[in-house]
């Protein structure tokens, strides 16, 4: 199968209550017509803890921006400041973000989730750590990369160990794949970059295929696997995955 060659009929999903929260994410739009696109996440059963769920309860209207179709995202009043942009798709519990988002303050992070314990998870850490360069978005990156992210306007992009969806006919639910590779890349900057990262091969092989194929995009390691950036932390996910003998394969491509 061609990557995104199979358009994607998103059956309904089981929507965990997490005591008062819903693990879905804040919105009207989930299931409308304007979801036509990758449908890449499963919203998981999985238990919010009530500290996650009182830094959700307190703290999202601070760090938290809300998802309004249709209307611009706009950096500077989000950030008060102007600064490249970084957007990463997937954060799940946020620990590689919060990180990431300390290791360079020079830089405005957006981090999207559609997991309600995650997004309380990384609330909690944003304000412990006092990072005034990291929000959240808790919505679909999809529907708000295609509505409201202006062209352009994204320095980088970090996907890291996205759901490989490993069946078969599960493939259309990867992120990764075109169309959606050449929304990303309409979206970045001149200059700008994506930073993909996975533990499942063939989703390795498969995200080389369609980013090498995506117009506009270069791979800045012709032909071969990036380096592991040196403010990317190793997460307890990866080091289980290396524990389980999987190789961490790196991807990064440029806005040509
Ligand atoms: C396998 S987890 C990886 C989490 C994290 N990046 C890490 O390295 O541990 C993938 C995450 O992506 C999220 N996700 C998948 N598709 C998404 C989308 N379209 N918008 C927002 N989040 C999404 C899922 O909810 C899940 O938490």
């Amino acid at each position: 199968m061609e990557p995104g060659s199979e358009p994607l009929n998103p059956g309904p999903e089981g929507v965990e209550k997490t005591g008062g929260l819903s693990a879905a994410p804040p919105s009207t739009e989930r299931g409308s017509a304007l979801r036509k696109g990758i449908r890449s996440y499963a919203l998981r059963a999985g238990r919010m803890t009530d500290f996650q769920r009182l830094s959700y309860e307190t703290l999202s209207a601070r760090w938290c921006v809300p998802f309004r179709s249709g209307e611009p995202f706009i950096p500077e009043a989000v950030f008060r400041r102007t600064a490249p942009l970084v957007v990463e798709i997937g954060f799940g519990m946020g620990l590689a973000t919060a990180e990431i988002a300390a290791a360079l303050p020079d830089r405005n992070f957006l981090g999207i989730e559609v997991h309600t314990p995650g997004v309380g998870k990384l609330l909690s850490e944003i304000e412990r750590r006092g990072l005034s360069n990291l929000r959240i978005l808790h919505h679909d990156a999809v529907e708000f990369l295609e509505t409201c992210a202006a062209p352009g306007t994204v320095f980088g992009f970090h996907v890291f160990f996205p759901d490989p969806w490993p069946k078969k006919r599960h493939h259309k639910r990867r992120l990764i794949q075109r169309p959606f590779t050449d929304l990303l890349a309409s979206r970045l900057a001149p200059g700008g970059y994506l930073y993909f990262v996975t533990d499942w091969e063939e989703y390795a092989f498969w995200a080389r295929e369609a980013l090498d194929s995506t117009p506009g995009l270069a791979n800045r390691f012709p032909g071969g696997w990036a380096d592991r950036a040196p403010w990317r932390p190793v997460t307890k996910f990866e080091r289980r995955a290396l524990t389980e003998g999987r190789e961490i394969r790196e991807l990064w491509y440029e806005k040509a």
